[in-house]
């Protein structure tokens, strides 16, 4: 076993550990509690764009990109669009560094304001980026998404639009099909499903209505997909727990 392979073995064995520690997992779940209160996912930027996430999840993207080498990610909810200069921005990284050319990202919102899009659109980056607006549950929007999915062969789903049950049942059902063998249908704010519900008070979705318990049943009948644990294992800290996905199908 060469010096990498036994650091990830030791690390394997100390996100082992850590997952079945259950004071450390109270301790995070308080302290996520917490933090939902203050907002916290609202706080940060990625080159100049704000970006609606949690930095332990996008660094969980970060590793899924490099693996996966993605030509094309569909992301419904761009919000102000930070997290599509993101991905754009790693895209752009895999080709400068030779491993993947010409990766795009398709960004789907039912309300891309009039001031993000003037943002996102003269963005250095917006050269890898197609703006969809319509809602994504909607059939005509899937179809303007398929058109533009092209000749693209490796592609990664991201699931960040609207939190209700029903609502990403839907996407999951419309949009698992372009995931490619390998690669990831990732469902975001899964974490609703263990936050108190009081903090919810104001929204559709809640404790037993939520990304999670959409997850669950698309996964009862779609045994392409599987749970990859260790992510959620390692961060810890995640709006997604459960939610990183792996497509098996060919
Ligand atoms: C959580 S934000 C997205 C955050 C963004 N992915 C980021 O990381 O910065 C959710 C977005 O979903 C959009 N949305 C709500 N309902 C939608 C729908 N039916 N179809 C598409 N987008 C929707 C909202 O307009 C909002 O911009």
């Amino acid at each position: 076993m060469d010096e990498y392979q036994q650091f990830k073995e030791e690390g394997k064995s100390e996100i082992g550990n850590m997952s079945n520690d259950s004071d450390f997992r109270k301790l995070t779940i308080d302290w996520m509690n917490a933090a939902n209160s203050k907002k916290y996912s609202y706080h940060f930027e990625w080159l100049g764009r704000p970006i609606i996430q949690y930095p332990q999840d996008m660094i969980a993207m970060q590793e899924i990109i490099w693996s996966v080498k993605p030509d094309l990610i569909i992301e419904t909810g761009v919000a102000r669009g930070g997290s599509l200069i993101f991905y754009a921005s790693l895209l752009e990284l895999l080709e400068t560094t030779g491993v993947s050319v010409g990766g795009r990202i398709i960004g789907i919102d039912n309300d891309i304001r009039a001031h993000n899009r003037t943002a996102i659109e003269t963005h250095p980056l917006f050269r890898r980026i197609d703006l969809v607006e319509g809602s994504s549950v909607d059939a005509t929007t899937k179809d303007q998404v398929s058109e533009k999915v092209g000749d693209a062969k490796n592609l990664l789903v991201i699931l960040d639009s609207f939190h209700t049950h029903e609502h990403v049942l839907m996407e999951l059902e419309m949009y698992h099909s372009f995931v490619s063998h390998n690669s990831y249908l990732i469902v975001f704010d899964t974490v609703i499903e263990f936050l108190s519900d009081d903090m919810f008070q104001d929204r559709p979705w809640g404790v037993g209505n939520n990304p999670m318990t959409a997850l669950n049943e698309f996964l009862e009948t779609n045994g392409d997909f599987e749970i990859d644990k260790e992510i959620y294992e390692k961060l810890q800290i995640s709006v997604a727990p459960n939610g990183y996905l792996k497509c098996s199908r060919n």
